[in-house]
């Protein structure tokens, strides 16, 4: 919308992590006061297309990709910009602060953005707490991580004890195995160590009061035959559904003095190779589990590229800062356009 191309050159003269925290802080504002909510929604009607996928309605497919929200603060607000779903999280056990700062980088010509923040998360007590208090018209999903220094060994002992706490709280939960940022992390997307660390997790959730869908999210990075091993992986353990994908530790194409930095690359610079990869993923999983598209995200186009490949939901994040939340929208019409 035409109030975004006004706000976007303040928030990029300012540095990217205090623009979002920011960004953030107007949402839990507006979504606090129910005239501003009231206009916001207005403002940006909530495309209604509403999806039933893992026993669950969803309002329409676009949700907001892990890592914008991730303590859980700003779910009001963001349900009022006009998402189906929000993914919160990465949370992991306890607080910790994440990497040193500088950690978030524009590169602005390629509409992309280098992270290595490494799950700064106020832990899960902090977030639990504030889910008790959700907002019921919108999806809410968790994200959930190893602490960094838990052994990656060890790492099963986090996951479980995170399930405890979130099952009764999140609509689905999201196994995260593929941020770059936390050392070792992706070694358990590999080989065997997938369904080494899923198996005793869907089995504790089929103990549980109550069955929460269980996804995992994929990196962009593995090599084909890895994804394939990876998705086999994933279904033979019981999982519901799969994220293709998180960020990319690749390079290719970016010229920006950013490109440099250290940590996972998202937006235009990912589109192709997130979306190839979520092809294979769900080509592999044939139907018999959830697909969600994340990945570069800046158009209608992406979007219905990823329903094209397979998604049954799509997810931005990096589209968000580049476009404003005329995107979420945009990409919800399309997506709603195809199936009707
Ligand atoms: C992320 N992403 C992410 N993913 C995740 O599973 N847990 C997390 O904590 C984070 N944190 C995070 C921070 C920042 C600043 C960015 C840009 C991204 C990855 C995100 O959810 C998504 O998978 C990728 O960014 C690709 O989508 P976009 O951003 O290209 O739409």
């Amino acid at each position: 919308m035409a109030v975004y191309s006004l706000l976007r050159p303040l928030l990029f003269a300012l540095d990217p992590e205090r623009a979002h925290a920011l960004s953030l802080q107007a949402l839990r504002l507006m979504g606090a006061v129910p005239p501003l909510r009231a206009l916001q929604r207005r403002l940006t009607p909530r495309v209604d297309d509403p999806v039933e996928a893992l026993g669950l309605r969803f309002p329409n497919r676009v949700g907001l990709a892990a890592g914008y929200d991730k303590d859980a603060r700003g779910l009001r607000g963001l349900a009022a910009l006009g998402f189906g779903h929000v993914e919160i999280g990465t949370v992991t056990p306890r607080p910790q602060p994440g990497n040193p700062r500088p950690r978030l980088f524009r590169l602005v010509a390629e509409r992309s953005v280098i992270n290595r923040l490494g799950f700064p998360s106020q832990g899960a007590a902090v977030v639990a707490a504030r889910l008790r208090r959700r907002p019921a018209d919108v999806v809410v999903g968790v994200n959930i991580g190893k602490q960094r220094d838990t052994p990656v060994e060890r790492a099963v002992q986090d996951y479980l004890a995170l399930l405890e706490i979130f099952a009764p709280l999140a609509d689905y939960l999201t196994v995260n195995v593929s941020s770059p940022n936390t050392p070792g992390l992706r070694r358990l997307e590999t080989g065997d160590e997938l369904g080494k660390l899923l198996a005793p997790l869907a089995k504790r959730r089929d103990e549980l009061a109550r069955h929460v869908p269980l996804l995992v999210k994929l990196s962009p990075d593995l090599a084909p035959e890895d994804l394939d091993a990876a998705v086999d992986a994933a279904r033979a353990a019981g999982i519901d559904g799969i994220v293709a994908t998180n960020t990319t530790l690749s390079r290719a194409g970016a010229t920006s003095p950013n490109a440099n930095e250290t940590g996972g690359l998202s937006g235009a610079l990912l589109t192709a190779a997130s979306t190839a990869a979520l092809a294979r993923v769900a080509q592999r999983v044939a139907d018999r589990a959830l697909v969600v598209g994340a990945g570069g995200v800046l158009s209608s186009a992406d979007a219905s590229a990823k329903r094209a490949a397979g998604a049954e939901l799509v997810q931005l994040y990096t589209g968000l800062v580049y476009r404003g939340p005329r995107l979420i929208r945009e990409s919800a019409l399309a997506l709603a356009a195809r199936t009707t």
